[in-house]
């Protein structure tokens, strides 16, 4: 089957416009992690838009970047400003990089009208705004009105239908994907439409919600299933299992049932963790405990895979297992095992990361924290493709149809 490519999608590159004096705006997934000084953790996601920003400007258009960082739920929340990704994107560049407090209205207006060429604007988090989430036809061209042409480039948020993504593109005449997205789906492309045979997918980390439920897309797509990390604590509390102090999501817990099921009927095997490390409070030196699931105490939270089940997680992933399909030739992998920021919970999770770099499969890796995990684990150059996408490539990849592509499509030709 051909790949999926912006040509068969209908979507135009931004090699394609008419750049020169006009007004860009530059959607660009800028939720990067930070540290514990709020100072950006892993400037990938950053990195990976340089050169749009420089094509664009090499064709004398004026960058205006807009970004969410977090999930602020609609109100101004300075933890998550995009300051620090200001700061770190005047390094990289070397250019000015101006952020009104806000990303509509006046100060927003004048630092635009006022922007020399070899500065950048980056509009304050658009999700300090309750319409972005909302699909606001309202922001979105209260967005429109500050640019002349858009162009896409956030891979990372392709599957939100928020006003940035989706109400807005639409609107514009001028509208096409940057080099980044051209860049994903070069490579994301072939897979969508039919990745080889053993797949396994394996998919962890805390952002439960908003990530489980395309975990059905994955049914056709794949040969077998690994959850982890504070993921799989729904899924062993979907079995019963009581899960002491651990992030569980109980309002997902039926949906995580239903999916067990759906899998178990369709016969592709669902692996999840057998044993974890505990602590009573997450820090550093917290006292750590290998407890086997179903036994934990109730002011035990999980934070780390347990030793049998990186043994069990490897032998899937280097075809020994004996309830597994063999040795796959396509492995992708989303989200973290633990809390594998502090160093003391970070085994499980560097393990995943090694056996991708061992495989002989495809390995893709999705998502901010995995791809800092396979560059913690000193691996990034063995993956074939670290994708800038979690939740976009994990929906990309089961073969849905992402809205922020949908709304690129078209345009004036
Ligand atoms: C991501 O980190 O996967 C994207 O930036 C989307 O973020 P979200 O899951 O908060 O919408």
């Amino acid at each position: 089957m051909p790949g999926v490519t912006l040509e068969s999608l209908n979507i135009r590159s931004v090699r394609e416009l008419e750049l020169n004096n006009r007004k860009v705006l530059l959607r660009c997934d800028f939720n990067t992690p930070l540290d514990d000084d709020g100072e950006v953790a892993d400037d990938s996601r950053i990195a990976a838009v340089l050169p749009t920003i420089a094509f664009i400007q090499e064709q004398g258009g004026r960058v205006i970047c807009c970004s969410h960082l977090g999930r602020p739920k609609g109100t101004r929340a300075p933890q998550f400003s995009l300051e620090p990704v200001a700061r770190r994107l005047a390094e990289l560049t070397g250019q000015d990089v101006l952020l009104p407090d806000d990303c509509i209205g006046d100060a927003a207006e004048h630092l635009i009208a006022t922007q020399r060429s070899n500065q950048i604007v980056l509009l304050e988090n658009l999700r300090f705004k309750a319409g972005e989430k909302a699909n606001s036809e309202d922001l979105a061209r209260k967005l429109s009105d500050l640019c002349d042409v858009y162009v896409n480039d956030a891979f990372g948020a392709l599957h939100r239908e928020h006003a940035s993504v989706s109400a807005l593109p639409k609107m514009m005449m001028d509208r096409a994907a940057g080099l980044l997205i051209e860049r994903e789906l070069a490579f994301l492309g072939e897979l969508a439409s039919g990745a080889p045979s053993p797949y396994i997918a394996i998919v962890g980390g805390a952002k439960i919600t908003g990530k489980i439920e395309v975990l059905e897309t994955l049914l056709d797509a794949v040969q077998g299933l690994i959850i982890g990390g504070a993921m799989a604590n729904t899924f062993l509390a979907a079995q019963g299992h009581d899960m002491g102090g651990s992030l569980v999501e109980k309002d997902r817990i039926p949906l995580a049932r239903h999916l067990l099921k759906r899998f178990a009927d369709k016969g592709v095997p669902v692996w999840l963790p057998v044993d974890m490390i505990c602590v009573t409070d997450i820090s550093s030196d917290a006292d750590r405990q290998v407890r086997p699931v179903g036994d934990l105490r109730p002011n035990q939270k999980a934070v780390d895979i347990g030793p049998e089940t990186i043994e069990l997680f490897n032998s899937i992933l280097d075809g020994s297992a004996e309830d597994g399909p063999g040795s796959p030739r396509t492995v992708f992998w989303n989200g973290p095992m633990g809390v594998f920021e502090i160093d003391a919970f970070a085994k499980g999770t560097l393990s995943v990361a090694r056996a991708l770099a061992r495989s002989s499969a495809t390995s893709i890796i999705g998502g901010g924290d995995s791809g800092a995990a396979a560059k913690k684990a000193g691996v990034s150059s063995m993956i074939t493709h670290v994708s800038t996408g979690g939740g976009a490539s994990l929906e990309f990849l089961g073969g849905s149809v992402l809205p922020g592509l949908t709304a690129l499509r078209g345009g004036r030709r």
